[in-house]
């Protein structure tokens, strides 16, 4: 069974759907030293089982995978329908601009539910060493199933009462992710308040009602933070934004030049899928921020067409870039130079 402490940094490379994550930055971060991760967030089993052997294909070394638990129906508006049915009105005279159509709110609860399972499935034959799961936590009986064949579970919290549920359910490991992170928020409800406590003070509060072993997630950019919060009693941290711009990521033309030329603040906002996420302040979640429905992935798979297509001419105005707080002066180059600038030296305080 793997374990954190027998990683040489103690450095996670976190999982970021929607490309940013390949093969090819799994193997690099685990490479390092760290452990890699594939996004299994959006992907169909058949993608998850490809994505895997392509990066077990690239190292022997351990590497996690994280799914996305399925929303229920408890979690949306009685009103979804009429809701994205204002939001998609509203949105026109994007899609007008951009000559797009927008997309058609098609995942059910069932659906959603069915393609979960397919991808259990997959990490369960293909015995993935970590598996952690995003927006909710899974049921007592499937992180058994998963421990069964030989996975370390982890989930990730944003509050303590969900370090709680998520302790109660079998949990080897929790990722606590801070206010700072870039992308979703890992809340458990579509409709839940965002966490407000800066990440330190996260850990702690967490530490306090869980015994579970942390990893710290959210704005962590130098080897003095990595080293407050393993003095905090994380024991490791895990990297997001900092990958964006390594070789081996799948980050984008648009999102790479923007990173690298954009000084703006960013911003945390259901304004591009319904659920909160953290990124890049633009007209987009300007326009959208107040009236964005909380309806997660409806409004995801609305407006992801526009999305696509303002990203493909470059139009940043118009899609999402995803970054966590800072995402200014990020360095470029392999990821194995990215790890080694922010994990902690053992004997020096060099950052
Ligand atoms: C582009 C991008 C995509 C992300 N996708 C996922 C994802 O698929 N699953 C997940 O659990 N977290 C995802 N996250 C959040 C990260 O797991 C992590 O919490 C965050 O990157 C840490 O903060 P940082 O970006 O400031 O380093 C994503 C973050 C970014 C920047």
């Amino acid at each position: 069974m793997f374990s954190f402490s027998s990683l040489e940094l103690p450095i996670v490379g976190a999982p970021m759907a929607g490309g940013v994550s390949t093969p090819e930055l799994a193997a690099a971060v685990s490479a390092a030293g760290g452990l890699g991760f594939v996004a299994g967030g959006y992907l169909s089993a058949e993608s998850l089982a490809e994505q895997i052997q392509k990066t077990r294909a690239l190292t022997d070394l351990p590497f996690g995978v994280n799914l996305f638990m399925p929303v229920t129906d408890e979690q949306l508006p009685s009103d979804a329908d009429k809701q994205l049915t204002e939001f998609a009105t509203a949105l026109e005279t994007v899609g007008q601009q951009l000559e797009a159509q927008l997309g058609e709110a098609k995942a059910s609860v069932e659906s959603e539910a069915r393609v979960f399972d397919e991808l259990i499935q997959v990490c369960v034959s293909q015995a993935v060493a970590v598996v952690t799961f995003t927006f909710g936590c899974p049921a007592t009986e499937l992180v058994r199933r998963l421990k069964d064949s030989g996975s370390l579970v982890g989930v990730t919290v944003t509050k303590p009462e969900d370090a709680v549920v998520a302790a109660q359910a079998g949990a080897d490991f929790l990722c606590v992710q801070g206010p700072a992170a870039g992308g979703h928020q890992s809340t458990f409800s579509v409709s839940d308040e965002l966490n407000q406590l800066p990440l330190l003070q996260l850990v702690a509060k967490i530490r306090s009602v869980c015994s579970l072993p942390l990893i710290a997630a959210g704005g962590i950019r130098t080897a003095a933070q990595v080293r407050e919060l393993l003095d905090a009693g994380a024991v490791a941290v895990e990297i997001g934004t900092p990958l964006l711009l390594a070789d081996e990521a799948g980050t984008s033309a648009t999102q790479r030049e923007v990173l690298q030329s954009l000084e703006r603040e960013t911003v945390l906002t259901r304004a591009f899928t319904g659920r909160f996420a953290r990124a890049i302040k633009n007209s987009w979640a300007e326009r959208y921020h107040e009236t964005a429905p909380a309806i997660y992935p409806g409004v995801h798979e609305i407006t992801a067409p526009l999305r696509r297509a303002a990203a493909s001419t470059g139009e940043h105005e118009w899609t999402h870039i995803w970054a966590g707080e800072p995402y200014t002066g990020l360095a470029a180059g392999p990821a194995a130079k990215i790890l080694r600038q922010i994990a902690p030296t053992t004997n020096s305080e060099t950052d």
